[in-house]
């Protein structure tokens, strides 16, 4: 049995539910098609599962791609302030929790809810739970064999995210049926992701699993300086490498390395082979620090430093640091302190990778932007094709910015697919 639409959207995640909700509230008749049996289980698990479901600061700049200007204009369409409207006239109540971060009072149930009473509204064609088995194109129209008959469509929306927590569900589905379309894909990567060490290199900190504190953090891209983080010749070539920004965040150190905040910002700009550094003491200069401490007494390096960071650190940190744990401070030359100091602002770090998808918060990379229209998240070279959300070679900063892309860019499609 064939049924038909004006368009089919793959993936009733955040993008998927915002783009065929739009659409269908135009007067579009719209399928949305997920292989899940949950509805957006990313929606549900996020944000300790109060969904930071936006940014208030968001600007283009919180996110990365091989085009940084690509996501600016969905953006500008649609805004924090949009979506926190829409939200509200359903009667979620939200707070800010820090850093312009937004999460829902009750629970990220409320904004599935929001996402499925706006496709509700509109007559949205729910097919869940529906594998797609293949696309292709005949006389111009997308043609979707699934596990619930053929279906039919001038336009198709692939929606269905990137490979973060694959044992949810997640996978390459939207990079696949594009590539077959001959549009480029971004090499795609874990982002938002723990770092990992070699084990043997990370013996003296794997005792320090769960300490937590806040650092300054920052990667360092092959061929800029690391000291002064200047660009070296290797730099703009890729994904904007030479505006990594600083991070001033939480680090928690783990079994196997660093996680926290700090660390998942850090990684989606790090690239194997190349260093972090830590800066841990983000907010007092430590050469004043330790030469005040060495007037004042005769206490341990160790003690000295715990009463900045957590104990175990301190004694974990000096210890790796040449045995300086047993050192009183007074006995240092202030040269030894100001050189220590140096340290504790820099400490670089060599991972040996990342957690994988399975640990990741998102994905980086995906369908090249190059290949899209801004406006309308249209394939420019396939007409009736859309890529919207996290399969697009858009990444955001941890801190609710990806959802934020998901609504912009589910809008814009959804105002752009057109009646029959
Ligand atoms: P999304 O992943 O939402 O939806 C994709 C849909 O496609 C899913 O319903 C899936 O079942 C379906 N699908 C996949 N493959 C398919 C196939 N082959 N056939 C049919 N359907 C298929 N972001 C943020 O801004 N704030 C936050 O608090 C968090 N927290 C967070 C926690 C955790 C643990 C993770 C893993 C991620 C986050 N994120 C986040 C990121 C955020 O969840 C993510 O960027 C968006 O959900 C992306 O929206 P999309 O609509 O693109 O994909």
């Amino acid at each position: 049995m064939t049924a038909a639409y004006d368009a089919v959207v793959i993936g009733a995640g955040a993008a998927g539910m915002m783009a065929a909700g739009v659409a269908a509230q135009r007067g579009l008749r719209v399928a949305l098609v997920d292989h899940a049996t949950h509805l957006a289980e990313k929606i549900r698990i996020s944000g300790g599962g109060r969904c930071n479901f936006t940014n208030i600061g968001t600007t283009p700049a919180n996110f990365l791609s091989r085009n940084p200007d690509f996501c600016r204009s969905a953006l500008r369409a649609y805004t924090p302030r949009d979506f926190i409207e829409l939200i509200e006239s359903h009667g979620v109540r939200w707070h800010e929790k820090h850093r312009g971060q937004l999460f829902c009072d009750d629970s990220s149930e409320s904004i599935i809810e929001v996402l499925r009473r706006e496709c509700d509204a509109g007559g949205v064609h729910w097919r869940m739970p529906c594998a797609v088995q293949a696309v292709t194109i005949e006389d111009g129209v997308y043609v979707l064999d699934t596990a619930q008959g053929r279906l039919r469509a001038r336009q198709l929306v692939l929606a269905t995210g990137g490979m973060a927590i694959p044992q949810m569900g997640a996978t390459d589905f939207s990079l696949r049926v594009a590539r077959g379309f001959g549009l480029r894909i971004v090499e795609p990567r874990p982002a938002l992701v723990p770092l990992v060490f070699d084990a043997e290199q990370w013996r003296p900190f794997a005792a320090l699993a769960g300490v937590a504190l806040e650092v300054g953090m920052r990667a360092v891209p092959t061929g800029t300086d690391p000291a002064a983080g200047a660009p070296g010749p290797g730099a703009g070539r890729h994904h904007r490498r030479h505006a990594a920004p600083d991070f001033v965040e939480d680090l928690l150190f783990t079994h196997r390395g660093l996680s926290g905040p700090a660390v998942l910002q850090i990684s989606s700009h790090w690239r194997p082979g190349e260093a972090i550094v830590v800066d841990l003491s983000p907010h007092e200069p430590m050469a004043d620090y330790l030469l005040r401490q060495k007037a004042g007494g005769r206490q341990l390096l160790s003690t000295v430093l715990a009463q900045a960071w957590p104990r175990r650190l301190a004694e974990s940190w000096l210890a790796q640091s040449g045995g300086l744990d047993a050192l009183r401070v007074a006995d240092a030359s202030d040269r030894d302190l100001r050189a220590l100091a140096g340290r504790i602002h820099d400490w670089r770090l060599w991972p040996t990778g990342t957690s994988g998808y399975k640990k990741a918060e998102a994905m980086s990379g995906g369908v090249d932007t190059d290949e899209l229209d801004q406006r309308s998240m249209q394939a420019r070279r396939r007409p009736g094709l859309y890529i919207v959300g996290e399969a697009v070679d858009v990444t955001g900063w941890l801190g609710g910015y990806n959802f934020q892309w998901a609504w912009a860019s589910g809008m814009a499609c959804g105002r752009a697919l057109l009646p029959a």
